[in-house]
């Protein structure tokens, strides 16, 4: 069918559950004509993803307001507005939790899914291509299934993904995977063939991740993290080969595991949820030696060398559903090292990921409560200060919690690193203080706690006083506060 014809199968107010994580084995085709149908028709739909989309898709979406609702993370500028604004309803939820919701019946079922393929078996099941995500769960609770065949996507894909998903409750059995590099499930996504509504073919790539490359602030980071994994080999507390990786999204994320690659660690596994080109970095290096996600997100250079080098690579590698690869469950059992980015912590190591101000969203929380809450050790890193030195990443309180401080064990800016394990908050907020902050506002911070402290409680606060760098920056462009006028 073409792309047109399939997108008469949508109706007003339909759930839509669409292929997609992290820019990664996305739908090409469906996006441009459902959006369409939104100028021409109206058509509004509330759309379910594994996270965000590649190809512009989400911006494109949103801009023809054919997103009314939309789950369970995004990345884009201008959906980011229409959220912001209000116009789109937006659920960021914890990216292992939305198809448990769906299958409970928490969510409006699956009225239409949407999936890319690199192949069709026989037998109708689906091969997906370069991520997992949601799509097998949609697959089972869709009524009717669009497959975009994707001629692009090599054929030696079969074969990389395990596909496994948990029974319902009560009663469900453990999850039995021990090991990163474990397979517990099916190579494709089987179906019924007769709830396949239309296949439509495309030929066309994911888009490239936009990380930017390491620079001296996040190769500092980078650093301070691998001499703490260092001390921590030192002092017997893990081997060379650490525990399971996971590292977030973004540029920082990445630049921290390209610290890796000038470290001495080796035999290392990565279990996470997406593959950047640092963790491909790191198998070519032999130091990974195997790495399972649920997606794999590169840049256009990286993205050739692994699709031209499938075979070689599907040895050491595993796609999983993105339930799986963030499940609490195998989170905890694997004593997964989690690496994640804030956009902002306080002095306590309270993370803020996703409200820049509090109040407006930036993409979501992700899959970093799912690991952060479980993890061996859960690290969150960023820069000090953001928008050129006019924003302290370090604030006195957080103006959105994520990941509250029982989540956080390790906080780190190009600054250094502190551990907060076995601290009491007002040993907590000394550390964190000492280390971590910038020097521009490190006074600042001493003189908020020192007066906090002094009135007293378990974790001190002014009340009346901690937004006031937040307020500040809001009506005069910069938490610093302003220089005394000469007398
Ligand atoms: N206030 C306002 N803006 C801030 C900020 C703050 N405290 N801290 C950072 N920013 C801005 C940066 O200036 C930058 O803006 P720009 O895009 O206009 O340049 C943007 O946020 C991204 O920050 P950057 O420093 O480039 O880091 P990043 O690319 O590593 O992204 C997050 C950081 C927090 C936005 C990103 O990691 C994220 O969305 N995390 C939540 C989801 C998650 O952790 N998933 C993990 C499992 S995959």
């Amino acid at each position: 069918m073409s792309a047109e014809q399939a997108a008469a199968l949508f109706r007003s107010g339909m759930t839509v559950g669409m292929s997609g994580f992290t820019k990664a084995g996305d739908c090409k085709a469906l996006p441009h004509v459902l959006a369409r149908r939104a100028h021409d028709d109206g058509l509004r739909l509330t759309l379910v993803t594994g996270a965000s989309l590649g190809n512009d898709s989400d911006g494109m979406m949103a801009d023809s307001g054919l997103i009314a609702r939309r789950m369970p993370f995004q990345a884009d500028a201008r959906l980011r507005r229409d959220i912001n604004a209000g116009r789109v309803m937006f659920m960021d939820q914890h990216l292992s939790e939305t198809v448990e919701q769906l299958r409970c019946g928490s969510l409006p079922p699956i009225d239409v899914a949407i999936v890319e393929a690199a192949a069709i078996r026989e037998d109708g099941s689906i091969v997906p291509t370069t991520s997992v995500g949601n799509t097998a769960s949609f697959v089972r609770q869709a009524r009717q299934i669009i497959v975009e065949l994707n001629l692009a996507m090599p054929l030696a894909l079969e074969g990389l993904h395990d596909i496994y998903i948990p029974a319902g409750r009560p009663g469900r059995e453990p999850i039995p995977l021990t090991s990163a590099s474990q397979r517990i499930g099916a190579s494709a996504i089987s179906v019924d063939p007769a709830r396949i509504a239309a296949i439509v073919i495309t030929d066309s790539a994911d888009s490239p991740s936009a990380n930017l490359p390491p620079d001296d602030e996040t190769r500092a980071i980078a650093r301070h993290v691998v001499d703490f994994f260092s001390a921590e080999v030192a002092a017997g507390r893990l081997s060379p080969s650490l525990l399971p990786l996971q590292a977030g999204i973004g540029t920082i994320a990445n630049a921290v595991l390209h610290g890796l690659l000038e470290s001495s660690f080796s035999g290392m596994t990565m279990y996470s949820e997406v593959l950047q080109d640092s963790s491909f970095e790191l198998l070519d290096s032999g130091q990974f030696t195997f790495a399972s996600a649920s997606s794999i997100t590169l840049s256009a250079g990286m993205n050739r060398r692994f699709l031209d080098n499938v075979e070689r690579y599907a040895q050491r590698l595993v796609l999983r559903p993105q339930e799986i690869s963030n499940h609490p469950e195998i989170v905890r059992r694997l004593g997964i090292i989690a690496i994640n980015t804030a956009l902002e912590f306080d002095i306590y190591g309270n993370v803020n990921s996703t409200h820049v101000g509090g109040t407006h969203m930036m993409n979501g929380i992700g899959g970093s409560g799912d690991f952060a809450r479980n993890a061996h050790l859960s690290i969150f890193v960023t820069k000090s200060v953001a928008k050129g030195g006019a924003i302290s990443s370090v604030v006195p309180m957080a103006t959105h919690v994520d990941h509250t401080e029982h989540d956080v064990d390790i906080v780190a800016t190009e600054w250094g690193l502190a551990d907060l394990r076995g601290l009491a908050p007002r040993e907590r907020a000394a550390l964190i203080i000492e280390r971590c902050v910038h020097p521009d506002y490190r006074d600042m911070l001493r003189s908020y706690h020192a007066r906090a402290c002094a009135a007293g409680g378990h974790t001190p606060h002014l009340l009346a006083e901690a937004f006031d760098w937040h307020q500040r920056h809001a009506s005069t462009g910069s938490m610093l506060e302003p220089l005394a006028e000469p007398a």
